[in-house]
């Protein structure tokens, strides 16, 4: 890219796309950080709400790529999203590469219909697709603060198994798909190495904090219901609980070699994760 070429880096501040700001930085990409409360003197955030489209102009001038983190926690963000994105090809955009996860098919509704958007309306584009996030077990996580407050895991996914991925690795791959010479034109199924019971996850992380954590597997209906009464919106809750469910039945039960295969580096083990986090799974 120029020397003038930007990146503008949406969900910024969040869990993908703070690494994949961060990387952009250490390879010399001017990048501006989306973010619905910028910090005074960090002049490269820029304000942006999905809700205000006041704020969806001004974030892309002079952007000639974007990492696209869709509103969080609505079913179908289509609607919002489309007119953003028209937005931003009309000011130059030209390569974005978009979050998604590897439980979503492109489809007609729901996240699933922004990966047809930006295969056809993008001249140089990129799908993620990562499995679960190994992070989802520290930070404020269901699964964290379950962890933390009860040693206790709750899930509906009996023993299916997931291979969960390190949001750095998924990070890597995506300042690849944004930065390569090459754009990638194509969906990136990213996994981590193993594919773990949470039966397993707990065990790994008992072994390295030395204290026993469990797995406890419920029903669909009852990990909805206990989303809703943390405040959780319940179509939302419905939705999250029938991917646990999925899980149960194999759908992430899958190894791929994306991350060595884009980034050259082999994918981070979750033990190695755990490791790495032993004192944020102690209240
Ligand atoms: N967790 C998993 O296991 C998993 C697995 C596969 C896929 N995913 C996908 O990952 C996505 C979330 O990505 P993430 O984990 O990197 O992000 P995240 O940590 O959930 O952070 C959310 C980001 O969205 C921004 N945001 C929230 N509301 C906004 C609004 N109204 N307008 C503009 N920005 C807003 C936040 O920025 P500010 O607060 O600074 O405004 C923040 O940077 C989800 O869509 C999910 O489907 C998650």
């Amino acid at each position: 890219m120029s020397g003038h070429a930007r990146v503008l880096v949406t969900g910024g501040t969040g869990t993908t796309g703070s690494r994949v700001a961060a990387l952009l930085r250490d390879r010399d990409t001017s990048v501006r950080i989306a973010t619905r409360k910028p910090v005074d003197g960090e002049g490269d955030q820029a304000r942006f709400d999905w809700g205000d489209p006041a704020t969806h102009g001004p974030v892309v001038a002079e952007v000639e790529r974007m990492y696209l983190v869709a509103p969080v926690g609505i079913p179908d963000p289509a609607p919002v999203v489309e007119p953003f994105l028209a937005g931003a090809l009309r000011a130059g955009v030209s390569r974005v590469v978009l979050l998604s996860s590897s439980a979503i098919n492109e489809g007609p509704s729901g996240l699933g219909a922004l990966h047809r958007l930006v295969r056809t309306t993008v001249p140089e584009w990129t799908v993620l697709r990562p499995s679960w996030f190994m992070q989802n077990f520290i930070g404020e996580h269901p699964v964290a603060t379950g962890i933390r407050t009860s040693a206790e895991i709750i899930t509906a996914t009996g023993q299916g198994r997931v291979a969960f991925v390190d949001a750095a690795d998924i990070a890597a791959v995506a300042a690849r798909a944004l930065l390569d010479a090459v754009p990638h034109n194509t969906d990136h199924l990213i996994t981590g190495p193993e594919a773990l019971s949470y039966d397993d996850a707990a065990a790994i992380i008992s072994a390295a904090i030395g204290v026993t954590v469990r797995h406890r597997a419920v029903s669909t209906a009852d990990l909805a219901a206990q989303f809703v009464a943390a405040g959780m919106p319940a179509q939302f809750a419905a939705v999250l609980a029938n991917l646990d469910e999925g899980i149960e039945h194999g759908a992430e039960d899958r190894v791929t070699s994306t991350v060595a295969s884009v980034t050259g580096c082999r994918a981070r083990s979750f033990a190695e994760f755990v490791a790495t986090h032993r004192d944020s799974f102690i209240a």
